[in-house]
Order: C-alpha cells, then sequence, then structure tokens
C-alpha cells in the first residue's frame, strides 16, 4: 500500500509545493494554494504516451492525418479546426457560461450521428432528459446518439470501451472526477487527470474528444494551465450574450492554422452558420449617421466589413471620459492623441465613446483610419459618405502605414457595394487589378481628412 503524501496544488498554474503558502511560488496568485492526498496513482504520470508501440518510425511513412480528416458536419467548424476533425484528436471549447458550447456541441454531434458516426455524447452538468429536449430544439430528437449523464471518469472510460465511439463529447472537463483522488471535482487534480485519463484513451483508440471548459473571470481556462498544454486544439467560443453573434476561435491547434476564425448567430433553433460575415454587420447600419465609419478587416483569411461608430461630447467633469466598445483603448487613446496633435482637432473637453458594431472585436490596426474619421465626423457633426471605406495604420507622426492583404480588403468592399476606399497611399501598388471602386491613397490624416 503505498502512502498518502499531502502536497498543496495551486489551482491557476497547478504548481505542487509540499507545504502552504499566501501566494504561489510559480504564478504569484494569491490564496491559490489547496491541499490534495498525492496517491500513488497520481504521481504515476498519465499523461506521457509509454507502451510498446512507441518505436521509431520513418517521417516519410507516417500517414498524414489531412487524409483521414473528416467533416464535422459544421462548415465554420472544420474552418476553424483546420479542415476537419483528426481521429485521436482532443480538442478543448472554452467560452463564458452561456455562450452556446453545449449548443455548438450537441449540434455537432447530431450532424455527426446523421452522417452514421458513432458519438458518445456525456453530460455531467444536465440531466439526459434536458439534453433530450434541447436536441428536439434543434430538429435532431430521432438521431441515433449514445447518451450519458456521468462524472465518474472512470465509468466514461469504461464506456468507450464498450462503445468505441468515434467522436467523444464531454460536457464538461470540470465535472469529471476519479475515485482514486480524495479532491472535490472542479479541482486541479481532478481536471488534470481526468484529461489525462481521456487523452491517453483518445490516443490509444484514434477517437476524437472535444472537452468543453470553464472559463474564469480572467478569461483563462479553469483548471491547470497544464490542460491547454494537453489538448491539441483549444477554442474558444466569444460574443457577448446581448449580441447573437458569436465568434469561435482557435488559440492553439497542432493540426492547423490558429488564424480561422469561425462565425455563427445563436437563433430559436441552435446556431446558425454565418457565410457572410460582412453582410451580417452591416445590415444594421443606418443611412446616413454621423460618426460612423466602415473599414475593412482580415479576420483568419477572411477579410470582414466592421463599422466603426464615434460619438464625442463636451465634457461635463475635469477629466474627458473615453469608453471603447469592440476596439482597442489604448490604440483609441493614442489615435485621439495624433488627432489632437497632426490634425489639430481640439478633443481635451471631449468625451468619446467609440465602437465596433455587431458584438466583433477589432485587434487590427488596419481600423485606426476609420476610427480617425468617424471621431472627426463626430466631432463636427458632419457626415461621412455612407459608400466610403476607410483602410489603413494610423502611425505617431500622422502617417498612415501600409496594411498588409489590400487586394482582399478592397475586393471585399467592391463587393459589397462600397464605391470609394481610402487606403495608404503606399499600397496602391499592390492593387494590380483593376477595380471598380474609386481608390483613394492617402500619405496622412490631414491628406485623409481632406478627401472626405
Ligand atoms: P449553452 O449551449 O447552454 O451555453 P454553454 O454551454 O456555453 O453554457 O447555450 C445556452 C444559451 O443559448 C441559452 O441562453 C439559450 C440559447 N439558445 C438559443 O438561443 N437557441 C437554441 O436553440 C439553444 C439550444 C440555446
Ligand atoms: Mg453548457
Amino acid at each position: 500500500m503505498a502512502k498518502n503524501k499531502t502536497v498543496f496544488v495551486c489551482n491557476e498554474c497547478g504548481a505542487e509545493t509540499p507545504r502552504w503558502a499566501g501566494k504561489c511560488n510559480s504564478c504569484g496568485a494569491w490564496n491559490t494554494l489547496v491541499e490534495m492526498i498525492k496517491t500513488k496513482t497520481s504521481t504515476k504520470n498519465s499523461l506521457h504516451m509509454t507502451g510498446q508501440n512507441s518505436r521509431p518510425v520513418l517521417l516519410n511513412e507516417v500517414i498524414s492525418d489531412n487524409e483521414i480528416r473528416f467533416s464535422s458536419g459544421i462548415r465554420e467548424l472544420n474552418r476553424v479546426l483546420g479542415g476537419g476533425i483528426v481521429p485521436g484528436e482532443m480538442v478543448l471549447i472554452g467560452g463564458d457560461p452561456g455562450i452556446g458550447k453545449s449548443t455548438l456541441l450537441l449540434q455537432m454531434a447530431i450532424q455527426l450521428a446523421r452522417n452514421g458516426v458513432r458519438v458518445l455524447y456525456a453530460t455531467g452538468e444536465e440531466s439526459v432528459q434536458q439534453v433530450k429536449m434541447r436536441s428536439e430544439r434543434l430538429n435532431g430528437a430521432n438521431v441515433e446518439m449514445h447518451l450519458v449523464a456521468e462524472t465518474d471518469v472512470d465509468l466514461i472510460i469504461s464506456y468507450l470501451n464498450q462503445i468505441k465511439p468515434q467522436i467523444v463529447i464531454i460536457d464538461s472537463i470540470q465535472t469529471l472526477m476519479t475515485n482514486d483522488l480524495g479532491a472535490a471535482p472542479g479541482s486541479v487534480s481532478q481536471v488534470r487527470e481526468s484529461a489525462g485519463r481521456l487523452l491517453k484513451i483518445a490516443k490509444t483508440m484514434e477517437m476524437a474528444i472535444f472537452l468543453v471548459g470553464h472559463v474564469t473571470k480572467e478569461g483563462s481556462i479553469a483548471g491547470p494551465r497544464v490542460l491547454e498544454h494537453m489538448v491539441d486544439c483549444v477554442l474558444y467560443f466569444e460574443g457577448d450574450s446581448y449580441n447573437s453573434f458569436r465568434i469561435l476561435r482557435a488559440v492553439k491547434n497542432r493540426f492547423g492554422s490558429t488564424n480561422e476564425i469561425g462565425v455563427f448567430t445563436m437563433a430559436e433553433s441552435g446556431l446558425e452558420e454565418v457565410g457572410n460575415p460582412s453582410a451580417h454587420l452591416l445590415s444594421q447600419r443606418d443611412a446616413a449617421a454621423i460618426g460612423s465609419v466602415v473599414t475593412a478587416t482580415i479576420e483568419g483569411t477572411r477579410p470582414v466589413l466592421v463599422e466603426i461608430q464615434s460619438l464625442l461630447t463636451e465634457t461635463i467633469y475635469g477629466t474627458p471620459r473615453r469608453m471603447t466598445n469592440g476596439v482597442d483603448y489604448n490604440r483609441t487613446a493614442m489615435i485621439m492623441a495624433v488627432l489632437q496633435k497632426r490634425a489639430g482637432l481640439y478633443l481635451g473637453q471631449q468625451d468619446a465613446y467609440v465602437n465596433a458594431i455587431g458584438g466583433i472585436r477589432v485587434t487590427e490596426p488596419a481600423a485606426d483610419l476609420a476610427i480617425c474619421l468617424s471621431i472627426y465626423s463626430s466631432l463636427h457633426n458632419s457626415t461621412i459618405s455612407r459608400s466610403l471605406l476607410a483602410i489603413g495604420e494610423v502611425g505617431l507622426t500622422g502617417e498612415i502605414r501600409a496594411v498588409s492583404q489590400i487586394q482582399l480588403r478592397v475586393a471585399e468592399a467592391e463587393k459589397m457595394g462600397f464605391k470609394s476606399v481610402i487606403i495608404p497611399s503606399n499600397c496602391t501598388e499592390n492593387l494590380t487589378k483593376k477595380y471598380l471602386v474609386e481608390i483613394i491613397g492617402v500619405k496622412n490624416i490631414n491628406e485623409a481628412l481632406s478627401k472626405i
């Protein structure tokens, strides 16, 4: 019988220390150390793939994953996964509560089961009846799919051995536990051990496992960081709960690019794919609004047109307020400073609110010029032509800097019916094709402001 040893484990990073402390030595977080019993099984590292089947092979003899990928039945999800599901991969999906993780995975499970794939959906958060009700809402109540409400990971693994599914969905990893450990479900050791045991069976039996993971207030997946290192693919499902727009983003993908995003809207009967995000984002655009300018950003490999809105009002209190939603706060503050210094706009006594419309988050500097123009428009209470689009990064000297993939952006603007596009002047030579839209190249913000 192995001797049980007590260790303290950090809930944030999973680091172990023999003694309790108020602050974790490894990640510096406070009050995160919890006591747990370290039994023999937990010391045996189940994450490592050891065994007789590990022998060196020649690289050129290994069969590539691409040939054996299969479709998840949801185009936008395939795109984010790098083309489809790879057998044996483990995917972690994180996101705020209520964003639609369970809905997305159940929808995928239904599609796959319809196509004759063996699927097991294990839930620790809902009853089988609740899942049934949800599947009725998703019009998939009569598919042949295995369903189990269970939190014991060892039992789940025994079901996997019986049923031998090709796809497994675990909702969620934080509810799983093994009786071999003394700790409570959701604790670092339980999450790590459960995921480790599942990973082992995923790799040996070539089944793809999708784990739902809860997200902490700070936005990281609750539980040990090691979870994100263990899995092959980490996806975040984001969007705000007041808006139906949802974006699935890959933050790690061993089998594809992390640049891709999948776009959905949450509807009455589940998630709907948005094939044309630009049309969706511009659908509610007002005829001639003051302070509104559209820009073209690149999300993954796709151009997406986003409306930027600004509202400037005179400051009532001593310090002017600045608020942003969907665009970077610091970047906007910098752009306002440039406008004040280089274009002579007096913004020191103005409250400024700058939003990206539609629940999308714009992180690209290519949106700078549109932010500039929308602030200018709001300050002077003048409308900017509805058919004008602005692309360009703004530098500290007021210069408009080149952006990547200009052809894609301009082509999207043309497709969506814009008449003219303001772009950085040193991008104009990259436009080799003839476009129907008028191309206006500008060198600095003063030139851009004079063109509108
Ligand atoms: P859910 O998938 O349960 O979120 P998560 O698993 O990420 O916590 O999504 C729940 C939300 O989605 C809930 O607020 C209701 C909404 N919803 C719809 O609008 N339509 C639907 O068809 C379904 C199933 C859910
Ligand atoms: Mg859920």
